[in-house]
């Protein structure tokens, strides 16, 4: 479907005592196919498909009244001190929406978020991060213009986010998450992303446990990573491989398929690390615990029958990926054989999760 940009422009008439807070938690996500490579405006070079998470959540309150003075007025709060060095990207952020939300430009705002992870924990704040204050924008429309329905609310939250941080956008929604044009998924598109809903009950309850090998800031960042793809000798390839694999992978999660999930979700993931390593300059994110943890997870799967599968993020910790059922024997294993190999023995328990929240 080729989605249509002018439909997020708002038409409204800006209340002139435009005033209050409002609040969304949102959650972080992970990709099962990797969004990796962009072109201009934020739109993915590949279709990708990820799982909501449920723990991993940025708490968002944004507090607006009109503007007192000319000049763009903001102050951006993180975990209760001022944080103007992250503040910078909720500001770029918030220009490049201006166009989508005219009162940007009529208000001040204050920017108040909080994670529920260790910001060090090496887990990508910005999806979270950009989908929550996407949606308290959006609160703030839905006041100019409370005519809007429910769809049209999320649809133009993700497209916000999207514009925050690609991967973002795929958090403004539960469970299993599309984003991209895909071949034979008519709602798909580039602009936003889609809900699945044929999904088989096994994954609604998947569970996630992230190893948290490395938590330090990643050498490269995803930014300079993607623009990496623009040259790439495996890019269409890659396009070509990731569109089947986003194919693959709804039909797996309908069909309930184990076995396929476990191959398709590891084969992402390894390709996107082989592509930064094929890249110029090219990468390594993986540490040597990285590995190790894959090797022990191996030998652990073909010995116990359990069918977990890893993947990775554009970082060093280990996704470790397993059905709500295996959570004991998984939990077990991990902390006889695994916390060795993740820094300072930490890992944080995820799990498929319902998607944002408004709280006030
Ligand atoms: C490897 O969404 O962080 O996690 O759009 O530049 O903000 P920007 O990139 P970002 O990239 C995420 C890359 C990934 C794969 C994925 O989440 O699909």
């Amino acid at each position: 479907m080729k989605a249509d940009i002018d439909m997020f422009r708002g038409a409204y008439k800006i209340p002139s005592e435009l005033q209050g807070e409002v609040t969304w938690q949102s959650p972080s996500n992970i990709a099962l196919v990797k969004y990796w490579g962009k072109y201009n405006g934020q739109i993915p070079m590949n279709p990708s498909v990820s799982f909501t998470l449920s723990e991993s959540k940025t708490k968002t309150t944004l507090k607006f009244r009109p503007k007192q003075k000319k000049s763009v007025q903001y102050d951006f709060f993180f975990e209760g001190k001022k944080a103007p060095e992250f503040g910078q990207k909720a500001l770029s952020f918030l220009e490049k929406a201006t166009p989508f939300l005219p009162f940007i430009s009529e208000l001040d705002f204050e920017i108040h978020t909080s994670n529920t992870f260790p910001h060090s924990s090496g887990i990508a704040s910005s999806a979270s991060g950009m989908s929550a204050l996407s949606l308290c924008l959006m609160s703030i429309e839905q006041k100019c213009n409370p005519t809007i329905s429910p769809d049209f609310f999320y649809q133009k939250s993700s497209f916000l986010s999207r514009i925050g941080s690609g991967s973002a956008c795929r958090s403004v929604f539960g469970s299993v998450v599309e984003w991209g044009v895909l071949d034979g998924l008519s709602e798909s598109n580039d602009l936003y992303a889609l809900p699945i809903q044929d999904v088989h009950p096994v994954f609604r309850d998947y569970q996630d446990t992230i190893l948290l090998v490395d938590e330090g800031s990643k050498a490269v960042s995803s930014t300079v990573g993607h623009s990496l793809m623009n040259r790439h000798p495996y890019r269409e390839t890659r396009k070509i491989q990731a569109g089947k694999n986003a194919k693959s992978i709804l039909e797996v999660l309908r069909q309930g398929d184990l076995e396929s999930f476990v191959q398709l979700v590891e084969q992402e993931a390894l390709t996107l690390h082989a592509l930064m390593m094929m890249s110029h300059p090219y990468f390594i994110l993986m540490k040597p615990n990285t590995l190790k943890i894959i090797q022990q997870l191996w030998a652990f799967r073909e010995q116990s029958g359990v069918p977990l599968c890893f993947t990775l993020d554009a970082g060093a910790n280990v996704h470790v990926m397993y059905p709500g059922n295996d959570k004991e024997t998984v939990m077990s294993w991990i902390k006889s054989d695994i916390v060795e190999y993740c820094q300072n023995e930490n890992y944080i328990c995820d799990h498929v999760g319902k998607g944002p929240k408004k709280l006030t």
